[in-house]
C-alpha cells in the first residue's frame, strides 16, 4: 500500500515567530479597545464606547486572521498570556491619542513582520501583510479623525452630543480579507 505523504510547509522561524506574537499583540488590541469601550460607557458617552467596541471586533477579526494563516501554512501556533491594559487615562481626550500610539506601534509591529519576510523572499505571507499595511493606513486615519473631532467639537456640549451620535451609528462589518 503506497504511503501517504503530508506535504509539509516550511516557514522561516522568524517569520513564523513574529506572526505568532502578531495574533497576541492583536488580542491585546481587541482588549485596549474594550478597556477604552469600558470608559466611555463610564462616561455616559454611549456612541464612543460603541465605536470602540466595534474597533475590539475587529481587532479579534485580526488575530484570527493570522491564526488562521499560520494553521494553513501548517505552521506551530502557541498562545500566549493577553496583557492588562495599561494606558494612563485621566480624560476622553487622552483615550483617543492612546488609540493613535497604539495604531501607530501596530504598524511598526506589521511592517517588522514584512521586513522580515521580504528578507527570506517569503512572498505568500508579504501578501498575506499587503492587507495590514492598507488597513492599518484606514486604522491611523480613523484615529487622527477622531482626535481632530475631538479638538473641534469636544468642549461644546450640544457638539459632543451630536459627535456621540455620529459615533453610535459605527456598525460592525467582517474583515474584507478571507482566508
Ligand atoms: Fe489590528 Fe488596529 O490593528
Amino acid at each position: 500500500m503506497p504511503s501517504i505523504q503530508i506535504k509539509e510547509k516550511i516557514m522561516n522561524e522568524k517569520v513564523r515567530q513574529l506572526l505568532n506574537q502578531q495574533i497576541n499583540k492583536e488580542f491585546y488590541s481587541a482588549y485596549l479597545y474594550l478597556d477604552f469601550s469600558n470608559y466611555f460607557e463610564d462616561a455616559g458617552l454611549d456612541g464612543f464606547a460603541n465605536w470602540y467596541k466595534i474597533q475590539a471586533q475587529e481587532e479579534r477579526d485580526h488575530a484570527m486572521l493570522f491564526y488562521q494563516y499560520l494553521q494553513n501554512e501548517n505552521q506551530k501556533v502557541t498562545l500566549e498570556a493577553i496583557d492588562k491594559p495599561s494606558k494612563e487615562i485621566t480624560c476622553h481626550m487622552d483615550v483617543l491619542k492612546a488609540g493613535l500610539e497604539h495604531e501607530e506601534y501596530v504598524t511598526s509591529l506589521i511592517n517588522d513582520i514584512y521586513a522580515a519576510a521580504y528578507e527570506v523572499r517569503d512572498f505568500r505571507t508579504m501578501q498575506f501583510l499587503d492587507w495590514f499595511v492598507k488597513e492599518q493606513g484606514e486604522e491611523e486615519t480613523n484615529a487622527n479623525d477622531l482626535i481632530t473631532k475631538m479638538e473641534l467639537f469636544g468642549s461644546d456640549p450640544k457638539s459632543l452630543y451630536m459627535l456621540n451620535q455620529e459615533l453610535g451609528a459605527r456598525i460592525y462589518s467582517a474583515p474584507s480579507l478571507v482566508l
